[in-house]
């Protein structure tokens, strides 16, 4: 066995890390990043998220008869994964992703369900009650969000595009959810858009004080994109924040195939990139940030912000500096970067400035690295730093 994964990794193949279809579906639909909480049983629930009602929680999805779905016909579960109503026919909170996962074939629905029903361990865990009080705690309500923002239909190909852009898209919107987190939402937390028709699909969103990125101006190559979606490191970039716990948990395992589908699709739907559009003309470094910068900084990203490949992202022209968002880069300076650990990454971290570098002093060095090597980004302002230290105490 050893000498099978000395020549896979010599090779550069990854061994087949999932034992069957349904696993494979599973991981893509990342429902143990909900399902599982921190000291919990596999898929057996209790993962609290916060709505503007209150809290609600995740259940337990073990084949337990009692507690979780093991009284769930196939009919049930794919009413529940597709239209969001429960097996008691109670309307489902949108955290639970059904506005994506209506669009799954028959064919992967069962592959799931199978799994759930046969590979996964039936846990004895009695769902949590939501933190909702009465009268807001009635469900009903749900079915007229439903009724105004969810459509049940299945991914329809687009026959004009090729068999893996389909693919990629039918990851994309189903499954693989990314829109829950990378799509703004409206007035009721409904997601915006559900497919690259409208522009607003993917444009970013903020989430929980990071800004899941805006994924129709991608500025990298395919392969470099199946890198960051494999192992949390492109050559240049590097992931850290929600999705990070995105790629260890689904991402990592995707096939080269899905890969592949998902850059394709991705990269198709990507406008002119950022570095291309007109803004600002550069200023001169403040001198305390350039100090800042090369007395914290420089040792490891490089004089002139340029890393080193592989192990330390570059500065220049990342996506995470020179967002128009800065959350996830003041974050990162906050409280530093930890890549995911994956099959084939060792995951490396940087620390946080957050303890000895006051607002004002982080404010500049960020406007410092968007205005830096050709970098040009919109001004941050100390009371930005300020709001999310103060989102991060209350946590
Ligand atoms: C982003 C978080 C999230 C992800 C990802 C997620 N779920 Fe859920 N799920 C929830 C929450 C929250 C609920 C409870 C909703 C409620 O009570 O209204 C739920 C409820 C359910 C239910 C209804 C269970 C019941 O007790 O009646 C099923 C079935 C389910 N999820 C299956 C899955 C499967 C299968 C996946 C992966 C393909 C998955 N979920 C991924 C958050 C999630
Ligand atoms: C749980 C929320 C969540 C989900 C689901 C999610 N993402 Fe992300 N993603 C983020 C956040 C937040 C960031 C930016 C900050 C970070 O975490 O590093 C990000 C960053 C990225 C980046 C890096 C972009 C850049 O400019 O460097 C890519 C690419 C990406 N996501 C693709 C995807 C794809 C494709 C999917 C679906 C398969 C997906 N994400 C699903 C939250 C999410
Ligand atoms: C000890 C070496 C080291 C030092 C010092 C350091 N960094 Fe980093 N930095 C890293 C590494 C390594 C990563 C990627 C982390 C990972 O893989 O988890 C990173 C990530 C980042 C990122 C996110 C990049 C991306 O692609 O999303 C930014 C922004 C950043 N560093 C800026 C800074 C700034 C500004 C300073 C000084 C205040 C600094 N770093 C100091 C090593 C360092």
């Amino acid at each position: 066995m050893r000498s099978l994964i000395l020549i896979a990794a010599l090779l550069g193949v990854s061994l087949p890390a999932v034992a069957s279809q349904g696993e494979y579906l599973a991981r893509v639909g990342d429902c143990t990043a909900c399902h599982t909480s921190a000291d919990g049983a596999f898929m057996a629930g209790g993962v609290a998220f916060d709505t503007p009602l209150g809290k609600i929680y995740s259940t337990n999805i073990t084949p337990d008869k009692e507690n979780g779905i093991g009284a769930y016909t196939f009919e049930d579960f794919d009413r529940a994964m597709r239209q969001g109503i429960g097996r008691e026919g109670q309307a489902l909170y949108p955290a639970m992703p059904y506005t994506s996962y209506a669009r799954l074939t028959e064919v992967d629905m069962r592959g799931l369900y199978d799994y759930f029903m046969k590979e996964v361990q039936p846990q004895p865990v009695a769902n949590r009650d939501n933190d909702i009080p009465w009268p807001l705690s009635m469900r009903w309500p749900l079915r007229i969000w439903q009724w105004l923002f969810h459509d049940t239909d299945e991914y329809v190909a687009n026959t004009d595009k090729s068999a893996a852009y389909n693919r990629g898209a039918y990851l994309v919107q189903g499954l693989g959810h990314c829109g829950a987190c990378h799509t703004p939402r409206g007035w009721a937390m409904q997601e915006l858009a559900m497919d690259e028709g409208d522009e607003r699909y993917l444009a970013g969103a903020e989430l929980d004080g990071w800004y899941a990125s805006d994924l129709r101006s991608l500025n990298i190559e395919a392969a470099e994109l199946q890198s960051l979606m494999r192992t949390g490191r492109s050559k240049d970039f590097s992931v850290s924040g929600p999705m990070a716990d995105v790629i260890s948990h689904s991402s990592q395992y995707f096939t080269q195939e899905d890969l592949t589908g998902l850059a394709e699709y991705l990269l198709a739907n990507s406008r002119v990139p950022k570095s291309a559009r007109a803004s600002a003309p550069p200023t001169e470094p403040d001198p305390q940030a350039q100090r800042l910068y090369a007395s914290y900084c420089s040792v490891c990203h490089g004089n002139e912000g340029q890393g080193v490949d592989y192990v330390v992202p570059a500065l220049v022209g990342n996506p995470t500096v020179i967002s128009d968002n800065p959350s996830s880069l003041l974050q990162v300076l906050l409280k530093g970067s930890h890549s995911p650990r994956t099959l084939e990454h060792m995951g490396y971290a940087m620390p946080g400035y957050g303890w000895t570098l006051d607002d004002g002093q982080l404010a500049g060095l960020a406007n410092y690295l968007r205005s830096q090597w050709g970098n040009q980004a919109t001004r941050v302002n100390a009371g930005e730093v300020a709001s999310l230290r103060s989102t991060q105490r209350a946590h």
